[in-house]
């Protein structure tokens, strides 16, 4: 019965006679100032946006739940991971990285895999991507480089010559612009690539014991991807194909799996491995440092509301728990401060109280106020400590144990041979793929090269050849050869 429906009302919940017209004088108006209902609907509406992420733009989220199934007791004492068959409540968003909020899922690219593990001891972010390496090593870079996966100043357009002259001027970018390059760059959907957590992290056992380790969560449904060709018609089928892709599955209940791996070094092969082991465009051998099983990660619930639970949702690798630490790696310290940064200016102030980033356990400090503060904000507690009145204290058992360092301060050092070793690691991914996924990679790097343009083209060209060069000749050979290249052009350019 039309009584018995719910009435609709103001933001401020008074019922509204009639919502589809406004109020005026006479029939056909004009309208009046006091129609307070239109007003606040028309203004409303002019906020409904936010700041889009600066990177990772696009992207799609899912609740779930991650299982212990192995003890790594061995290595840290993080509490979710304490007890084999132990449960924790997750969120997952996946992303592009360098598309705006409307852009298509199809894109090359490399794809974000942020984590929200909601633990006893507070929230615990894994932010990650889809590949083990990334383009650059120093944060410093890092504005330069996404500036060039963006689109030019002038022409408003995205732009090869940016990104390949910023490559080319960076070598260090070379692992990641093979992975992105291969088929892997196209993955088919979110649900069939590997999750990475990228940098090198550490582990505090229950004897303050620490080793570094590296997160892989490997796909449950298979490594599938799409070539170049497919995924460019996936743009022009359906822009939001991942999106759909990952919802459906959840919604008919075939709930995507990832098993969890860790690589552990100790702090003593830390000095003794061939590179860096905190260089982020560097992986470790998993020959040399096999992976570790740890538990399953399923998604299986699609939030009820995109703008509330994936929009509003606010990862950040400072977000660690007890058992769980950084490592000297510069990327992950320069992404320490930045996250948190960014959501306070994209979400405001009190972001960690919207609904998918509050932990839902015990939060205790004496922050107050500040713009939208919707969780009582303290009560009637003091808002300073120490005090007299509540009974709250520092948690000293979560002290890390000290990490001794031996070294200077300097804005810059003069880099050891082997961290300009940029070439080795694309060079073994290279030689390790099978002669389509070759093709398929020199094809994939022909048609993006090709789309350097200007005076500075052939500069350009010459010197991301020598790269490919140097990391395997027929590497390099395919890719200028493909480019229309004569090898006397070529020695023109090559180091002597
Ligand atoms: C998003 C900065 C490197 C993965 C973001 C955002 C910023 C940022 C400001 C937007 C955050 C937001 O508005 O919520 C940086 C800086 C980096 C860096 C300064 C290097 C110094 C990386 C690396 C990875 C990564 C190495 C992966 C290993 C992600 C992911 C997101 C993201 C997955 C999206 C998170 C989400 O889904 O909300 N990054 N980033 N970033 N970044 Fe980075």
């Amino acid at each position: 019965m039309e009584e018995n429906k719910k009435k609709i009302t103001t933001a401020s919940g008074n019922p509204v006679p009639f919502y589809q017209d406004s109020m005026t004088a006479g029939p056909r108006g004009p309208i009046l100032l006091q129609d307070f209902f239109l007003h606040e609907k028309l203004a409303h509406f002019n906020r409904e946006r936010i700041p889009e992420r600066i990177v990772h733009a696009k992207g799609s989220g899912a609740y779930g739940t991650f299982t212990v199934t192995h003890d790594i007791s061995q290595y840290t004492k993080a509490k979710f991971l304490n007890q084999i068959g132990k449960e924790t409540r997750v969120f997952l968003r996946f992303s592009t990285v360098g598309g705006e909020r409307g852009s298509a899922d199809s894109e090359r690219d490399p794809r974000g895999f942020a984590l929200k593990f909601y633990t006893e001891d507070g929230n615990y972010d894994l932010v990650g991507n889809n590949t083990p390496v990334f383009f650059i090593k120093d944060p410093r870079k890092f504005p330069d480089f996404i500036h060039t996966q963006k689109r030019d100043p002038y022409t408003n357009c995205k732009s090869a010559t940016m990104m390949w002259d910023f490559w080319s001027l960076n070598p260090e970018s070379l692992h990641q612009v093979t992975i992105l390059m291969s088929d892997r760059g196209t993955p088919y959907g979110f649900r069939h690539m590997h999750g990475y957590g990228s940098h090198t992290f550490s582990m505090i056992n229950a004897n303050n014991e620490k080793v570094f380790v590296k997160f892989h969560f490997r796909t449950q449904q298979g490594i599938k991807n799409l070539t170049g060709a497919e995924a460019d018609q996936m743009r022009a089928q359906d822009m939001d194909y991942a999106q759909r892709d990952l919802y459906t599955s959840i919604e008919n209940k075939d709930f995507p799996k990832w098993k969890l791996f860790i690589q552990v070094m100790t702090d003593e092969q830390t000095k003794t491995f061939k590179w860096n082991p905190f260089d982020l465009t560097k992986v470790w051998s998993q020959k040399e440092y096999p992976l570790i099983e740890v538990g399953v990660l399923e998604l299986n619930e699609n939030p009820d509301n995109y703008f509330a639970h994936v929009e509003q949702a606010a990862f950040a690798p400072a977000h660690v728990v007890d058992g769980i630490s950084f490592s000297p790696d510069k990327m992950l310290q320069g992404r320490i401060l930045s996250y948190p940064d960014a959501h306070r200016y994209r979400l405001g102030a009190n972001f960690e109280q919207i609904p998918v980033n509050r932990c839902p356990f015990m939060v205790n400090n004496y922050q107050r106020d500040g713009y939208m503060r919707v969780d009582g904000n303290g009560g009637s507690n003091p808002n300073y400590f120490p005090n007299s009145f509540d009974d709250s204290r520092e948690a000293h058992e979560y002290a890390e144990p000290a990490l001794h360092l031996d070294s200077t301060i300097a804005d810059h050092y003069d880099r050891n041979a082997n961290d300009d070793d940029h070439y080795t690691q694309p060079g073994d991914l290279y030689r390790l793929l099978d002669e389509e996924q070759k093709n398929h990679l020199i094809g994939n790097i022909v048609g993006a090269m090709s789309g350097i343009e200007g005076p500075k083209r052939d500069e350009i060209v010459m010197r991301q050849l020598c790269h490919w060069f140097r990391a395997d000749m027929n590497l390099g050979m395919g890719v200028a050869k493909g480019l229309g290249f004569s090898m006397d052009k070529l020695s023109e350019y090559m180091p002597k």
